[in-house]
């Protein structure tokens, strides 16, 4: 497995969280600090909060993504966002498929599937999250279960479409909890996804798609899971809002 053959991405998700000057308060912090990454940095803020973030990080090296959008163009779909309006903005990656989204959402594997085909036609880059839930992993189907989730998100999806989509693979038990997975969890995880690709579409597409982790990376064990061959960096959601911390994980990804 040549991990030189892909670049690592951090990608803050900020969730529900950060107002208007809290947005620019971060960014205004975080704009020095990872000017210089050798990783590609992600910020993925709410929705009212994207039109302030592309304005800001315009010219650097911060890249601005949703947390989620609609399957469809446009229509009769209250409350919801279409994924041209995201790049109209400037906006260039979407988060898709997290499991908040699965949870509290209704969110299913065929919906992502449809979600993740309209954000890459629109032109988006898709994060698409797969990961199993506490039981899942102590039934001994997370395997089954997290190759299940990515072959039906990418039902449909065309070889050359591919580098629009990022996985974060993100064990639902560690998100938010504080338990990260260990690195070599974690690296087994996502290399059975890489698998995954593989059997889907060749080893060389296995070999270029980048598959971060997410539950509960921070700046102290940032560095042992970028480090590990199949992790390619990381989604980040408490440890994201603290511009240090981000900080410390980007170079973290940065050195590898
Ligand atoms: P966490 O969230 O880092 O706060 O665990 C990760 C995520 O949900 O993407």
């Amino acid at each position: 497995m040549n991990k030189q053959l892909r670049k690592a991405v951090i990608a803050g998700n900020w969730k529900m969280n950060n107002n208007r000057a809290q947005t620019r308060e971060l960014l205004e912090a975080l704009i020095p600090s990872v000017k210089d990454a050798a990783c590609d940095v992600v910020v993925c803020v709410p929705f009212t909060d994207l039109e302030t973030a592309v304005a800001m990080t315009k010219g650097t090296n911060i890249k601005v993504g949703a947390q989620n959008c609609h399957f469809e163009a446009k229509g009769a779909f209250t409350g919801e966002i279409a994924p041209g309006m995201l790049t109209e903005m400037g906006v260039e990656y979407v988060v898709l498929g997290h499991s908040e989204r699965r949870q509290y959402f209704g969110e299913t594997d065929v919906t992502v599937n449809k979600r993740v085909k309209a954000a890459i036609g629109a032109g988006l880059t898709a994060i698409l999250c797969v990961g199993e839930l506490l039981e899942q992993r102590e039934q001994g189907i997370t395997a089954e279960l997290v190759a299940m989730q990515t072959k039906i998100a990418l039902n449909g999806v065309e070889k050359a479409d591919l580098d629009k989509i990022i996985i974060a693979y993100e064990p639902v038990w560690a998100i938010g909890t504080g338990k990260t997975a260990t690195a070599d969890q974690a690296n087994e995880v996502c290399a059975l996804i890489r698998g995954v690709i593989a059997e889907l579409y060749g080893q060389d597409a296995a070999d270029a798609m980048t598959i971060q982790y997410g539950g509960s990376m921070n700046a102290g064990n940032a560095a042992e899971l970028v480090s590990k061959p199949d992790v390619d960096g990381g989604l980040i959601g408490g440890a994201s809002l603290k511009a240090p911390d981000f900080t410390v994980i980007v170079n973290a990804a940065s050195q590898d």
